[in-house]
């Protein structure tokens, strides 16, 4: 363990995760307020790695995403800051470097490893040393998918009823190793979603007729998640999973202008992973604001279905994953 501390630096990793019962709709846009509880798997391939560093010479926060300083993203990454520092009473700006290994901005979760890593690493620069619930909270502020990112396995987000929300948090479910399912994620556009999570679901609960349909079914299917979970039902994981990313694609699609993150390819896929179960392979799909397709299967089935996917034209790549941990924080001796 390192017992080294740096004040005013620090670093972070934190895990893209793949809800499987979807989060879609929010009740408060400043403090992003979910309209809806979500159950979650964090991946152990998709990540975020983020340094903050505080430095009394800066008039404002910067925030280099990739090596480029990122414009269009540091409006939540500046709004973050200073809520942390007004918890810890600093007024010192900071430098932020994030990479993500993987798409940003294309339904692989970018905004929940990214911000679940800021405030992991926010948290240690600045000194706070805030409890997981607490940075999950600061999390979902930044974006409502990054909650979940601050723990590992299994987590479920609640909706919450405080209007402060701080009970809009997330808690660990199961751990990784009670239930090592792996992932395989077919990838067939890198580029970003022409509308984002955020505006993709402030469209939806506005204009879509069935907006209050998905919001009072919720609560079904996170019981029947958790049950699943907790007993370690495959088929019962399988169908309500399915069941969520379908009716949130449906939901979508009934937005008036309608949202279709799906391509020709994220469809065929669907059919692929049907086959394959139907021929008694442990696997489901689940799809997010994007069109690559997350196939949850057993360790075991993890080959024949990289193999079927890889198969589908348009698939331009596999990333395999098996479930991660929760985000951790580290010195920031030398880098
Ligand atoms: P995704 O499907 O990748 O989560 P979203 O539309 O939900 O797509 O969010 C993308 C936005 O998340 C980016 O435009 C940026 O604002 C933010 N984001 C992505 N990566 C990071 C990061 N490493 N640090 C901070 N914010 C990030
Ligand atoms: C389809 O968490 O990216 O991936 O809270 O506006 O940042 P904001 O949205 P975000 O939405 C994720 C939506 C989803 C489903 C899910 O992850 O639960
Ligand atoms: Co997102």
């Amino acid at each position: 363990m390192n017992t080294e501390y740096s004040p005013g630096r620090a670093r972070a990793i934190a895990y893209a995760n793949v809800a499987l019962v979807k989060y879609w709709g929010k009740r408060d846009a400043d403090l992003n307020l979910p309209d809806v509880g979500s159950i979650s798997i964090a991946l152990d391939a998709l990540w975020t790695r983020t340094r903050v560093e505080l430095d009394p010479a800066l008039e404002q926060d910067s925030f280099e995403l990739n090596g480029q300083i990122e414009a269009y993203g540091s409006g939540r990454v500046t709004a973050l800051l200073k809520r942390m520092r007004s918890i810890g009473g600093s007024e010192t700006r900071s430098r932020v470097f994030s990479q993500n290994n993987f798409p940003t901005g294309a339904g692989l979760a970018s905004s929940a490893s990214g911000f679940a890593a800021l405030v992991t690493a926010a948290d240690r620069a600045y000194g706070l040393d805030l409890s997981p619930s607490r940075l999950s909270e600061l999390a979902r502020i930044g974006s409502g998918s990054a909650a979940r990112s601050i723990f590992g396995g299994y987590v479920e987000m609640h909706r919450g009823e405080l209007p402060d929300g701080s009970d809009s948090v997330a808690e660990p479910l199961a751990a990784a190793a009670d239930w090592p399912l792996a992932i395989v994620i077919a990838v067939s556009e890198r580029g970003r979603k022409s509308v984002g999570s955020t505006e993709g679901m402030q469209r939806t609960a506005q204009t879509s007729p069935f907006y209050s349909a998905w919001v009072n079914n919720q609560p079904n299917d996170l019981a029947l998640a958790r049950t699943a979970i907790a007993t370690r039902d495959f088929d019962a994981l399988a169908h309500v999973s399915e069941a969520s990313a379908l009716a949130l694609h449906g939901l979508a699609m009934s937005a008036r202008p309608g949202l279709l993150y799906f391509n020709a390819t994220t469809m065929e896929c669907l059919h692929r992973i049907r086959r394959l179960r139907g021929r008694g392979v442990a696997v489901f799909f689940t799809v997010d604001a994007g069109p690559q397709v997350k196939a949850i299967c057993a360790p075991e089935a993890a080959d024949t279905v990289a193999a079927a996917l890889e198969d589908v034209p348009g698939v331009t790549e596999i990333l395999r994953a098996g479930l991660g941990s929760g985000a951790v924080s580290m010195d920031d001796g030398q880098t």
